[in-house]
């Protein structure tokens, strides 16, 4: 019986015949030859038909058979230096699986609406084969590296009456005979499991009813959001650098190949490994964008222009420390000697990327954070099992929220955030 393999594992059986089951992704045929692309979910690579060595049969076939349609190849394999993978199969017989005909997504270049309306065929191709395979990495990191630090995965409501982000991006569901939203985040719930446990994560999707189309807005997307029980700003800061270094380093160690259909350059995404990242206060921020002649005064919540700015300013991941109160939520904390300012952080991204995670530490004074509540607006009802949180044993934490699409689109060097998700949704897409 001949071995059955995947196209990844080609390299541990060069010189040996193999069968494998694969789509066309496109050919090419001559009179005395046919160059087959293949995949079969693991990877692409070519397979070779000459005429000469194979039936008549299995030639025709070679030259007749349809763009994704479905077969087992049988063959031997060997190595191919010109491709980016590195090895082909010299095909010696074809089994048809399931045909295919004018299928929509042809090798020539597709506008991205046409693509995004036919997402479900485009997970096919190579780039969101790579993107895909590089979020499964960070996902997979993640886990790993909050298992190792001592965290537990704490899963939180997706259905809730909290609005933790702020009342204008959520999404309103009849619930029963009462109201509730989607999550915008799962932090307040972390805070619950981190007096419980310590150190929890959690890793979920968010909703947000952005009006702005933007590359960097999703209207569903996926967070994971650490939070530390006994644990300062400073303290959290370190654990946010050590876990993006940990997840470049990871992408680099695993992805390879993923980078390099993507024309990543790995010697870029190394400078992110090394620690500590660069950080300088919202003031000083204000006073580089105001240097460069933008229009910004202190107060002002940055926008995607400014962001790209600043985080173009260094070559590493940079923290921007201390942001005004008024633009930042209710439950952070205030700053020790400032009334102004919050005890919090964004991390920019570089190469212009601009904001992947929001941090602070927690407020834990309990009139502050009762004021606050109803400063915001917020039914003080609702925020009370929070506020027993502060009750009942309080003490200082911090937490962050890497935004995971984010992340995926800075690593992965894409510029539009609906590719770092199966199937996104924006504003103005809910389909397929
Ligand atoms: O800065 P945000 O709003 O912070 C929070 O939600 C906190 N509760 C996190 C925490 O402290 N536990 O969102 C966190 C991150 C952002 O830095 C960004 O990476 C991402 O979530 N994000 C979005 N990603 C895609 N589409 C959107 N509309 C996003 N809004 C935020
Ligand atoms: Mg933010």
């Amino acid at each position: 019986m001949v071995k059955k393999i995947n196209i990844i594992d080609a390299k541990d059986h060069v010189d040996e015949e193999v069968k494998i089951g694969v789509w066309l992704t496109d050919k090419r045929s001559s009179g005395k030859i046919s160059f087959l692309q293949l995949r079969d979910g693991t990877a692409f690579f070519q397979g070779v038909v000459v005429k000469s060595q194979v039936s008549e049969a299995v030639f025709q076939l070679a030259k007749d058979v349809k763009q994704e349609a479905s077969m087992w190849v049988t063959g031997v394999i060997h190595e191919d230096t010109r491709s980016h993978f590195g090895y082909e199969i010299e095909i010696s017989a074809i089994e048809l699986i399931g045909d295919s005909g004018d299928y929509p997504i042809t090798p020539k270049e597709h506008g991205i609406e046409f693509l995004l309306d036919h997402r479900h065929l485009w997970l096919r191709s190579k780039r969101p084969f790579a993107i895909m395979k590089i979020r499964n990495e960070i996902i997979r990191a993640s886990y790993e590296f909050f298992n190792q630090e001592g965290f537990i995965k704490m899963d939180p409501p997706i259905l809730t009456g909290s609005a933790p982000e702020g009342t204008t991006e959520l999404f309103h569901i009849e619930y029963f005979d009462s109201d509730a939203y989607l999550t915008q985040s799962g932090q307040l719930y972390a805070e619950a499991g981190a007096m419980a446990f310590g150190k929890v994560f959690t890793f979920g999707p968010v909703f947000r009813a952005e009006k702005s189309k933007t590359r960097r807005h999703l209207t569903e997307f996926w967070m994971i959001e650490p939070e530390m029980a006994f644990t300062t700003q400073e303290e959290s800061l370190v654990v946010q650098e050590k876990y993006i270094a940990y997840l470049v380093q990871n992408v680099i160690d695993h992805c390879a190949y993923e980078l390099k259909l993507l024309d990543r350059d790995i010697d870029q995404l190394k400078k992110y490994t090394t620690t500590p990242y660069p950080r300088i206060s919202y003031d000083k921020a204000v006073e580089m964008l105001q240097a460069a002649d933008f229009d910004i005064k202190w107060g002002d919540d940055f926008g995607a222009p400014d962001e790209t700015y600043l985080s173009d300013q260094f070559e590493q991941p940079v923290f921007i420390l201390n942001y005004p109160k008024a633009i930042k939520p209710f439950y952070m904390k205030s700053h020790p000697t400032r009334d102004d300012v919050y005890l919090c952080a964004d991390l920019l991204a570089p190469e212009g990327y601009g904001e992947i995670i929001g941090g602070s530490e927690r407020e834990t004074n309990f009139a502050k954070l009762e004021a606050e509540i109803q400063k915001m607006g917020l039914d003080l009802e609702e925020y009370q099992w929070y506020l027993d949180l502060r009750r009942y044993g309080s003490v200082p934490h911090s937490g962050f929220g890497l935004g995971l699409e984010r992340a995926i689109t800075w690593i992965c060097g894409i510029d539009h955030l609906r590719e770092a998700i199966p199937f996104p949704r924006m504003i103005n897409r809910i389909k397929p």
